[in-house]
């Protein structure tokens, strides 16, 4: 399923599109099905519905675990690096892998866990996490996992949106020079989460926590008392494998649902062609080294789960696991982990790359780099500056540059250069994977066809790997994805086709933030500001930020107007309430106190003009003459922070 050459990209791309389905049949064939699908694909965009491989049975542990055991058992598959260097890592071979999720399936089982099951995730970047997903996909249970870095509060939402049955967290987690207490957390959350009726803790940082009896068990203990025998739950293409909450134009994050079948298809397949991750399935000699695949995302969100567990395991990879952070003893940590463990392919967002180039060049000097053959880039527009930091300085312009785009509802990347094979420009995502047929539209829906042309980005036809559901709300996934324009699934963001037909993502053209690559909504911020005593009413915009891409900027209106001083502890206190209901990545960069809002006579708020005051451009704010107060626009700008 590789392909090697442009020209067969392009083939490729033309059978994708006349023939999606024999296209995508032949793909998922690479796969181990315990049943053949009977139907390839049914679809339509309006309920929506979309279904693939229909019919077909599979587990996807079986495709990312035991099928490569005779092949590759004694081959790392995962290497996992600690927080602190000093600390021993541990590398688990294919088999070892199979055997500890096993068991930590059978853990499930034994604690009335069942198919269909909702099983919350809250851990460190430790092996047990990847494991603990993967037991949930071993048997049939749909795991949630929520990010180390939001608050009791989030995690609440969550776990009681998808009517959770079990919570797998550990005590803390390390991050930096920071120990960050879990479990303490956790327990906060399940104040208000009725449906959990089990936790199962794993000890990492030895941080005293409260163990509940009868609801709370140490996964060490539970582990003592189960075997490695646990076979494979037969599934369904479109069973449920998993939930991953993400961030709306509403205050709701909304859980995005992907299935079995079309979810593991695409994202191996993409893994395999975007990376070119060169060790074909049994083509490989079980004793030679296999390439190192380091992707830096957290798998608490989509990036991980796709990159760092199972596209790369079901494609029979060495997949690397770090726990700390880029900074951490020092800016070159990331550059010794690669010299480190030999890694071949670096994935990371843009952000970490800004930050890292602010320390100069000192922390790469005395690293070898030489093992790195493909560079990656996700989550946000990456810029120039970054885009030739990091093919200068790290890939010493030898190694291509991949920029891909995609998106938690996508389950895998769909917009990217192939690594070596697709010329590349810095910016530009490039062309659409095989599979994928992006269109421009403009605000009325009309598609802007040719090139050196922008609009909305949409796409018109649906690959394995598309959202399937909202959990709990389907008329959401409608309204949000393919209402706006009828037919088509909506991005939310802005797009650009230059001459030669390349995309260039502009950023996003909704209330949605993106902030040092994670994804959050101006709303969701609001209602966390507003949750804070005293304050009446508030408005949030992203403005450029230099190295998270955008920041927060909020606009607030408390009820009586603060001192100096007092404006000074009230935003630490806004922080903190934000950092209470949400976590710390929503905390606003910049907090304006104000006594009003621009707002239309119908009581619109006017984001366009809080965004350019917010972006420091106030020369032209355009039409202000339908505002309720035009004079509050003045105050504003004469206040910005
Ligand atoms: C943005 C992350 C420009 C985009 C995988 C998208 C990007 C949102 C890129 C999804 C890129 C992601 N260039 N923008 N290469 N990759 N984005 O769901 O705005 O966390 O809609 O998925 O990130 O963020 P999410």
């Amino acid at each position: 399923m590789r392909i090697t050459t442009f020209a067969e990209y392009e083939t490729a791309y033309q059978k994708s599109v006349e023939d999606p389905e024999s296209f995508w049949a032949e793909i998922a064939q690479e796969f181990q099905w315990r049943k053949p699908w009977t139907k390839t694909l049914q679809w339509n965009f309006t309920e929506p519905n979309v279904k693939w491989f229909v019919g077909g049975k599979l587990n996807i542990t079986e495709n990312c675990l035991d099928r490569h055991l005779a092949t590759r058992g004694d081959q790392p598959a995962l290497i996992w690096e600690p927080n602190d260097p000093s600390e021993a890592g541990v590398t688990l071979t294919y088999r070892m892998l199979h055997d500890q999720v096993c068991r930590m399936a059978n853990v499930l089982k034994k604690n009335g866990v069942v198919k269909g099951d909702r099983i919350c995730i809250y851990m460190p970047m430790v092996p047990e996490l990847a494991i603990a997903v993967l037991a949930c996909a071993r048997i049939g249970a749909v795991h949630s996992v929520i990010f180390g870095g939001f608050s009791a509060q989030s995690i609440a939402d969550r776990i009681n949106d998808a009517a959770c049955k079990l919570v797998i967290t550990a005590d803390g987690a390390y991050r930096g020079n920071k120990e960050i207490p879990l479990k303490g957390t956790v327990d906060d959350a399940l104040i208000g989460c009725p449906t959990v009726e089990r936790v199962i803790v794993m000890t990492r940082t030895r941080t005293p926590v409260s163990m509940l009896k009868g609801r709370d068990v140490w996964m060490e203990q539970e582990l003592k008392h189960v075997t490695a025998d646990c076979p494979a739950e037969e599934m369904d293409a479109e069973d449920m494998l998993f939930i991953l909450y993400t961030s709306g134009s509403t205050g709701k994050p909304k859980g995005v649902v992907h299935t079995c079948g079309g979810y593991m298809v695409y994202a191996a397949y993409t893994f395999q062609n975007v990376f070119q991750y060169d060790a074909p399935l049994g083509e490989r000699a079980p004793t030679e080294r296999s390439p190192v695949h380091f992707c830096t995302a957290d798998i608490g969100w989509i990036t991980g789960h796709s990159y760092i567990v199972y596209g790369p395991l079901a494609c029979g990879a060495t997949t690397l696991l770090f726990e700390g952070v880029p900074t951490y003893p020092d800016a070159g940590r990331l550059w010794d982990v690669v010299d480190k463990h030999d890694v071949n392919i670096l994935y990371t967002a843009p952000t970490a790359i800004r930050s890292l180039m602010g320390f100069g060049l000192d922390p790469v000097k005395d690293k070898d780099l030489s093992s790195l053959k493909v560079l990656g880039s996700v989550g946000e527009p990456i810029n120039e500056e970054a885009w030739h930091w990091y093919d200068d300085n790290i890939g010493k312009n030898r190694c291509p540059i991949v920029d891909t785009w995609w998106q938690t509802e996508n389950g895998g990347i769909l917009i990217s250069p192939l690594a070596g094979i697709t010329k590349t420009k810095p910016s530009f995502a490039t062309l659409p994977l095989p599979g994928v047929q992006p269109v421009l539209v403009d605000e009325n829906g009309k598609e802007i066809e040719g090139n050196g042309v922008s609009g909305n980005l949409c796409i018109k036809f649906p690959w394995p790997g598309i959202l399937r559901t909202t959990y709990g709300d389907h008329e959401r996934c409608r309204q949000t994805y393919f209402a706006t324009y009828p037919g088509l699934y909506f991005t939310g963001d802005g797009c650009l086709r230059d001459e030669d037909g390349y995309y260039r993502i502009t950023g996003r053209v909704d209330d949605v933030l993106n902030v040092s690559g994670h994804r959050i909504g101006t709303a969701e911020v609001e209602n966390a500001i507003n949750m804070h005593t005293g304050v009446v009413e508030s408005a949030v915009v992203g403005y450029p930020h230099d190295i998270k891409g955008q920041g927060i900027y909020a606009y607030v209106i408390t009820d009586q107007q603060p001192t100096d001083h007092d404006a000074e502890l009230t935003k630490r206190d806004i922080l903190a309430t934000v950092t209470r209901v949400i976590g710390a990545i929503a905390k606003p960069d910049k907090i304006q106190f104000v006594s009003g809002l621009p707002k239309t006579r119908s009581g619109k708020i006017m984001r366009r003009i809080l965004r350019k005051i917010a972006e420091g451009d106030t020369s032209n704010l355009g039409d202000t003459s339908t505002l309720l107060d035009p004079a509050v626009v003045e105050e504003i700008k004469n206040g910005a922070v």
